[in-house]
């Protein structure tokens, strides 16, 4: 399964929820989650994310590997989101900040 990482908080570009086949991303408050009972590996979003936050299981960046039993749990409480919509209002600022696990909203 493919995962959502780390520098997603705060900025949710949402480019990725385009291209995914088989509607994957749930959507909260300042975060994406990628359903990892419903990717199919299909890699299509990990380029589109322009906060380069998506990454394979097997290559999540050290220290993140969280995210990937975060990722399963949020997307079973968040709706699905198929169409891009605007990124937060600061995520220009917020990209490429390091350590947001701690503002991130459910
Ligand atoms: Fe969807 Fe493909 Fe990304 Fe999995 S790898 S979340 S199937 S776009
Ligand atoms: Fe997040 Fe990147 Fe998608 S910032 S919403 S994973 S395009």
């Amino acid at each position: 399964t493919f995962v959502v990482t780390d520098n997603c908080i705060k900025c949710k570009y949402t480019d990725c929820v385009e291209v995914c086949p088989v509607d994957a991303f749930h959507e909260g408050p300042n975060f994406l989650a990628i359903d990892p009972d419903e990717c199919i590996d299909c890699t299509l979003c990990e380029p589109e994310c322009p906060a380069n936050a998506i990454f394979p299981e097997d290559d999540v960046p050290a220290g993140q590997e969280h995210f990937t039993p975060l990722n399963k749990e949020l997307a079973k409480a968040w709706p699905v989101i198929v169409t891009r919509k605007e990124a937060l209002a600061d995520a220009k600022e917020w990209d490429g900040k390091p350590d947001k696990f701690k503002l991130l909203e459910r």
